[in-house]
């Protein structure tokens, strides 16, 4: 975990993990054309990436399916519709988000206002990514809560030196190539209304469609960052984290 143990230690272990599932299904007895990957939240990232990286390996069996729930899975920009329309929303605040990305690549937040505003990451690179990330990308009723367009900012080559890997797809897996994305398996997909990662989701979604990868998207109208953690519990649990873990259920069975 980290700040501790940094990026891409994380990454690795999930990876190593999956791996030696893998290669060892016969022992845990696992039908190899059965096998999918899950995660939420900093979780999907994970699985997220551990499926790009597998997606073009013929040394393993093709993971059957993935399911991210509210995945992180983009540190470029952090004024997306949903990250302005939810910055205040608990459990996860628009400015954590930026805190835990950046504990995870630096074991450290410095810098986290120049993520926060825009200016980590120099223009031309911003202007690279817009195809897969920008609020363009965003259908207009995901906007109608409130969104405000921002002026381009650029970085300092100090700043930039600093959170440059945000570009890798291990980390955000969002920015990986077409190339890549076009191996992925069949994709369930879970977002919040009220949550900061929505958009994260959103974007996800359309590369993977626009890639001919088949998504089942499940989008809680009503639901938060988190809301399926506490599903099971006698005092805090909402019939939408419920409908949202039935619905990865029923994604599941019908495999
Ligand atoms: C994962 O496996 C690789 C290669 O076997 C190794 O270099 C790396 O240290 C492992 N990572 C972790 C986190 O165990
Ligand atoms: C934060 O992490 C960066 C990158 O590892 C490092 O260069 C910097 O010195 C750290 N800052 C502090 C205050 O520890």
């Amino acid at each position: 975990l980290a700040p501790e143990h940094k990026y891409p230690a994380a990454y690795e272990d999930c990876l190593n993990a999956t791996q030696h599932f893998l290669h060892h299904l016969e022992h845990y007895g696992v039908d190899p054309a059965r096998v999918t990957v899950c995660g939420d939240s900093a979780g999907g990232n994970l699985a997220a990436a551990v499926s790009q990286t597998l997606a073009g390996r013929s040394d393993l069996p093709k993971l059957r399916a993935q399911i991210l729930l509210y995945p992180g899975l983009q540190a470029l920009d952090f004024n997306l519709p949903s990250y302005q329309q939810n910055r205040g929303v608990p459990l996860l605040f628009r400015e954590r988000a930026a805190f835990y990305v950046l504990q995870y690549l630096n074991g450290n937040a410095t810098n986290l206002e120049e993520v926060l505003e825009g200016s980590h990451i120099p223009i031309d690179v911003k202007l690279n990514y817009q195809k897969w990330v920008s609020p363009d990308n965003i259908p207009e009723k995901f906007k109608v809560r409130g969104y405000k367009p921002r002026v381009l900012l650029d970085c300092t080559t100090e700043v930039f030196e600093k959170v440059k890997r945000f570009c890798e797809p291990n980390l955000c897996p969002l920015l990986a190539e077409d190339t890549v994305l076009q191996q992925l398996p069949e994709s369930f997909i879970l977002t919040c209304e009220y949550d900061v990662l929505r958009d994260d989701g959103l974007l996800y979604k359309k590369r993977l469609e626009d890639n001919g990868v088949r998504v089942t998207w499940c989008h809680l109208e009503d639901g938060f960052h988190g809301i399926i953690n506490s599903f099971g519990s006698d005092w805090l649990s909402f019939p939408s984290g419920k409908r949202g873990l039935d619905n990865a259920i029923n994604f599941l069975k019908s495999l």
